[in-house]
This record gives C-alpha cells, sequence and structure tokens, in this order.
C-alpha cells in the first residue's frame, strides 16, 4: 500500500486579483488534509472509496468530467499504463469541500502522488504542481495555480501567476483563526462573476486589483521583516476590496466584525468568498477568546494556526 496527504491552505492576501496577475500570498493549514492509500485489489477494475463526499464506485462508472475521475485518467493516460491495474484507493479528507481551504487541490496532490509512489514513477514537485494545475484548470475555470501551488509545496508561498514559485520568509511567527461560515460556495462561481464584472468595465476592476496587488507586496515586506502586526490593518483594507468585488457575503462579513470586537488585529474572508471561510490576525494569547467568540457568532468550526 502506498499513502499520501496533502495539507489545506489559506489564502492571507490577494485572492482573485491574483487572476489578473497581481501577487497573492498564501500558507498550508496542516491542522486539516486530503489523505489517499493506494492498494492491489482482489476485484478487477479501479475501485474507489471516498466516505467523505459518499462514493463508493469503480472508475468506469465515473462520468469522464468527475474531479477523481480525471486525474486517475488523465495519469495513466501520461504515463501510458495499459491495461489499468486492479486498485483499491481510499480518499478521506477533513478538508471542508467548496470552502475556500483548498479541497479540490489537496485531493489530487494527495491523489497524484500516491499513484505515483504506487506504480514507481517518480514526480517532481514541479510535475505534481503542474499536473495538478492542469486539473484545477478542467474544473475551475479560470484558477490562477495558487491553490494547487501552495498545497504541492506545503509552504508559505508568495504567487503571481505564471511566475516561478517563491517560497517567503516568516521572520516572526503569527497566529491566525480560521472560521467557517458553513456555507459551500464553489471558487469556480465567484471567480466567473468577477470576471463578467471586469469584461464589462475593465478600468474600474483592474483599479482594484492594482490596491490588492499593492496590499500583498507590502505584507510580504512586513513578514519578511518580523513585523506582523501591520498585517492587520492591510487584511481590514484587503476585505474591504473584495466587497467591493462583491465576494463577501452577510455571513462572512458578521465574522470579520466579531472577529475585529473580539481583538482581532484584523480580519478578511479568505479564499473565493460568497460563503466558506474567514481569518483574523490575533496575538497568540488572545486566539481562543477570538475563536470562541467566532463559535457564539454563527462560525461552524474554526482552527487556529500559526504561520511560521
Ligand atoms: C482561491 O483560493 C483563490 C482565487 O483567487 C482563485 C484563484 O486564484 O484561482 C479566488
Amino acid at each position: 500500500m502506498t499513502t499520501s496527504s496533502a495539507p489545506g491552505k489559506i489564502i492571507l492576501f490577494g485572492e482573485h486579483a491574483v487572476v489578473y496577475g497581481r501577487p497573492a500570498l498564501a500558507a498550508p493549514v496542516t491542522q486539516v488534509h486530503a489523505d489517499v492509500d493506494v492498494s492491489d485489489s482482489s476485484r478487477p477494475g479501479i475501485w474507489i472509496d471516498a466516505p467523505d463526499v459518499s462514493l463508493h464506485a469503480e472508475l468506469n462508472t465515473l462520468p469522464s468530467d468527475h474531479p477523481i475521475a480525471s486525474v486517475i485518467n488523465n495519469l495513466f493516460f501520461l504515463w501510458r499504463v495499459s491495461p489499468f491495474p486492479n486498485l483499491a484507493i481510499r480518499i478521506t479528507s477533513t478538508i471542508p469541500v467548496a470552502s475556500g481551504l483548498g479541497s479540490g487541490a489537496a485531493v489530487t496532490v494527495a491523489l497524484t502522488r500516491a499513484l505515483a509512489s504506487y506504480l514507481q514513477h517518480s514526480m517532481s514537485d514541479e510535475e505534481v504542481n503542474g499536473f495538478a494545475y492542469e486539473i484545477e484548470k478542467l474544473h475551475h475555470g479560470t484558477p490562477s495555480g495558487i491553490d494547487n501551488t501552495v498545497v504541492t509545496y506545503a509552504q508559505p508561498v508568495y504567487f503571481v501567476k505564471d511566475q516561478p514559485i517563491q517560497i517567503f520568509h516568516v521572520g516572526k511567527p503569527f497566529t491566525i483563526v480560521i472560521a467557517d461560515t458553513g456555507i459551500a460556495a464553489p471558487t469556480r462561481e465567484s471567480v466567473g462573476d468577477v470576471r463578467r464584472l471586469w469584461m464589462n468595465d475593465r478600468s474600474r476592476w483592474e483599479t482594484i486589483f492594482d490596491k490588492i496587488g499593492e496590499i500583498s507586496f507590502t505584507a510580504r515586506r512586513a513578514i519578511e521583516a518580523g513585523k506582523p502586526e501591520v498585517l492587520g490593518e492591510l487584511m481590514n483594507e484587503n476585505h474591504t476590496l473584495l466587497q467591493k468585488l462583491t465576494v463577501s457575503s452577510p455571513e462572512l462579513d458578521v465574522l470579520v466584525g466579531f472577529a475585529r470586537d473580539a481583538g482581532a488585529l484584523g480580519a478578511k474572508l479568505s479564499g473565493g468568498g460568497r460563503g466558506g471561510n474567514m481569518i483574523a490576525l490575533v496575538e497568540p494569547e488572545n486566539a481562543e477568546a477570538v475563536s470562541l467568540s467566532l463559535m457564539a457568532a454563527s462560525a461552524k468550526n474554526t482552527i487556529i494556526t500559526q504561520i511560521a
């Protein structure tokens, strides 16, 4: 049996603008992860067992555009695997689906690595990342590639679309509380809506993307200089710009407000928006209080994580 695991992720700054070439910062969240086991099967076929999404099926019975089927079929095509071996693939994940925490990218990366290792195909991180980006493009419209990149490398990244990955240095660790609205919101939809806005009035939205890009740039410098306290105000500014982009939601705004009232240094939505998760920068000693306040508001779950 071979096993592989990939973490969830948060976008610290720059979501949506990153699709239009502006920089963004993302970090892995190891408290949640997707895990894949691949082993021999005594039954003919490739049997997929993914209890979290109630999937128990043989590969050939899945539609060809099914995300898991497309990973397996595309990899086996690339590797010229013929005939297909009899396999049992078990996929589990603690990353909530459609919540902005990178669940799709994590399943793709873990499944790709587990199959590569089972079939003894060596794959560099760059190859895994490139393949995962192709899969993201099949299912998410016009992704920037940030999700697959941070999940593949499992390190904080400063990401600019179509440029080599930059892993940034964290001068002083800082603490983030992540809170889930519990509302599933596919990234594809918010990314598509922003694209429609942009197509109708490019100069207006390009100005907003520029401002978001400047925030990401400033945030990177503050993180590298060991001044994370500066990030709170930058998060608040970034959230306001995301509201203008129409990708926040009443539920996200409520959690952002509660986090600030409970003493967070700043807060914003994270990921595609419209639902999913928000993040708050907190002093470590205040993390528990902010988390409790978010749960008392309406959060379905919270995670306290350190970016180091
Ligand atoms: C999703 O985590 C981040 C977005 O900017 C989409 C993307 O970059 O592909 C909303």
